[in-house]
């Protein structure tokens, strides 16, 4: 899709990977209408977007919360008459072991993750399909793919994103509409500062932001179906599918190894 001139509607643009991207959208002429829970960050975020479309605007909303996912959609396109572009980006990380998870809390990571994302992009669809035209961005993880251990809940909410995405992709196939999958490797912003997360146990280099977004530009511009970044990572997926077993027995003697065991 070529953004010039677009409506793109970016949630968790508030820090990281969903603030640059809106405002690389904003640079290639897109207006963007980005959503978070933090207004102080968004201000800053949006007057940078803003700098490149002055018709850009934010919506404060908290999309744990279905009342407010429903009314964003509602305030989106009162403001931009309709959406061409949405990214369901907003997510939180859960790295916690299985054995100190609790039902609640699998929930609420779902319901963020998975639920809301796929509530907003229903409210959305509806007219990108009517107008024959429209791209849905999904940002998963590689942790969808590859089950990163002590993280269950997240890689699980991640997962059910990413089926729902294709199964979406196929039902849309001849509809105009596009789907694209992101899955994002290890990306240096503050998912790993937020509080009830076990330390990362993974030693493998963070890649900057801009490298992420980079990925997600092209795939965009070249009506991509999904994006690993780094590439990498779309190898030991495939290595993974190919032999369970190895794989998930390779991923626990790391797990001890890393654990000093
Ligand atoms: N960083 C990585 O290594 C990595 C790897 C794979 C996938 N991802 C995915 O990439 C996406 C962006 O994460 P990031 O790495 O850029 O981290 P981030 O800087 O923490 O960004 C998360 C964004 O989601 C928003 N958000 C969180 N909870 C929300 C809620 N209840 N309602 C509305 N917005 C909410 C945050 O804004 P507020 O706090 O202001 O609400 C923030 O803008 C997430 O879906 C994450 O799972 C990241």
């Amino acid at each position: 899709m070529d953004l010039a001139g677009r409506h793109v509607v970016i949630t968790g643009a508030s820090s990281g990977i969903g603030a640059e991207l809106a405002e690389r959208c904003a640079m290639g002429g897109a207006t963007v209408g980005i959503c978070a829970r933090r207004r102080d960050r968004l201000e800053a975020v949006l007057a940078r977007c803003q700098a490149h479309t002055p018709d850009s605007c934010m919506f404060v909303c908290d999309l744990s919360d279905f009342a407010q996912v429903d009314d964003l959609a509602r305030r989106a396109l009162d403001a931009f008459g309709h959406i061409d572009m949405l990214v369901n980006n907003a997510g939180m990380p859960k790295r916690k072991h299985v054995t100190a998870l609790d039902y609640d809390t699998v929930e609420h990571v779902a319901r963020l993750n998975y639920l809301s994302p796929v509530r907003l992009t229903l409210a959305i669809l509806p007219g990108m399909v009517a107008r024959g035209s429209g791209l849905i961005v999904n940002v998963s993880s590689v942790a969808a793919t590859l089950s990163s251990p002590g993280e269950a809940a997240y890689d699980a909410s991640k997962a059910a994103l990413s089926v729902f995405s294709e199964a979406m992709a196929i039902d849309l196939w001849e509809t105009g509409v596009r789907v694209l999958v992101v899955y994002p490797g290890v990306v240096d912003t503050e998912l790993f500062t937020i509080p009830d997360n076990d330390p990362l146990s993974m030693d493998i280099e963070r890649i900057p932001v801009s490298e992420l977004v980079d990925g997600v530009m092209d795939a965009i511009s070249r009506d991509a179906l999904e994006v690993y970044v780094p590439d990498w990572f779309k190898g030991i997926a495939s290595g993974k599918a190919s032999d369970l077993e190895g794989f998930l027995a390779g991923s626990a003697a790391w797990v001890r190894q890393q654990a000093g065991g």
